[in-house]
């Protein structure tokens, strides 16, 4: 297959299918079989990166994936510290990434920044998080982390659990779930954060089997996958509404009682108090490996959009 990301913008995970994905899975595999063949094959190139908002894992994985490839970085993730705190627009702040480097990574509290960022740039864009809409690269890990550990998608039994209204990582994981046929999708989350109409109107219009329930313990034992996100405080209108569901889900030890032996837990991380610590060293818990395939699959995407032959 020829290569589909060359010098693209990744603004939304609805603009690739299940070929393309595939596609990035192979590449990711072929460098995490050996890493020492793509060490120095982004010599000369530069990442940039403009974070309007805390990061961990995006920001530092993207920057480990450039150096991992022998590329360099260049960017802020406190705007305070530029010019920004003069006056000086988004827009202008974009073009002179664009100046600087040959790819950008945009993080942005606001819907739709990363699609303006790609209207205003001719570099390519990559979405890093906008505002409660999408974080399309944080997908591609994820269904990639499935992939690579359960050997398929298709068929399989997933939950997700938690902030199912403001976590672009969900909105984004359920659109391009929708790629694939899992056997069946339970969203799980207090009545207040049951997903937005237009993402179960999407799952609907593509054939996905899907339940919305309120406790997990009602199917935690049919699960092959489960998925946790955190209460996006962040993102409520109004403290009154996140104080109604502060804390209204937590997995323990005790919730995987009935879970079967092969369940996998993944977290996009942050996470706080909705998975016990106690989980973090079982069988369970696959986050902190799926943090790491996010850096092989971010090689794979720099890869792919910066060089027209990959593999
Ligand atoms: N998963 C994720 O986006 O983490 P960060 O907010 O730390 O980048």
């Amino acid at each position: 297959m020829k290569n589909p990301f060359y010098m693209k913008d990744i603004i939304t995970i609805t603009d690739f299918g299940r070929a393309e994905l595939e596609y990035l899975f192979r590449v990711a595999d072929n460098i995490i079989e050996d890493p020492l063949r793509f060490s120095d094959i982004l010599k000369g190139k530069i990442l940039g990166y403009a974070f309007f908002e805390p990061s961990t894992r995006t920001k530092l994985s993207f920057e480990s994936a450039m150096k991992r490839l022998g590329g360099q970085t260049v960017g802020f993730s406190e705007p305070s510290k530029t010019s920004i705190k003069k006056g000086e627009s988004f827009k202008d702040t974009l073009k002179m990434l664009e100046v600087y480097s040959d790819v950008i990574v945009v993080r942005h509290p606001a819907d739709g920044a990363a699609k303006y960022a790609a209207e205003v740039c001719n570099k390519p864009i990559i979405n890093g998080g906008d505002g409660k809409f999408q974080h399309p690269t944080q997908t591609m890990l994820d269904l990639y982390t499935i992939y690579r550990e359960l050997g398929h998608i298709d068929g399989l039994v997933i939950g997700i659990l938690g902030d199912l209204k403001y976590a672009r990582t969900v909105n984004s994981l359920l659109l391009g779930l929708t790629n694939f046929k899992p056997k069946k999708l339970y969203l799980i989350s207090p009545p207040l954060l049951r997903p937005r109409e237009f993402i179960l109107d999407f799952l609907s219009s593509s054939n996905i089997s899907f339940e919305l329930i309120e406790r997990l313990g009602d199917v935690i034992s049919e699960l092959d996958v489960l998925y946790v996100v955190r209460i996006q405080k962040e993102r409520f209108p109004d403290i009154m509404e996140y104080n109604k569901v502060k804390g209204a889900y937590r997995v323990s030890m005790r919730t995987l009682m009935d879970a079967k032996d092969s369940l996998k837990i993944l977290h996009p991380l942050p996470k706080l108090d909705e998975i016990a610590p106690e989980i973090d060293n079982t069988k369970y818990a696959l986050y902190y490996k799926q943090a790491q395939y996010g850096v092989f699959v971010r090689m794979a995407l720099l890869l792919s959009i910066l060089l027209e032959e990959v593999q």
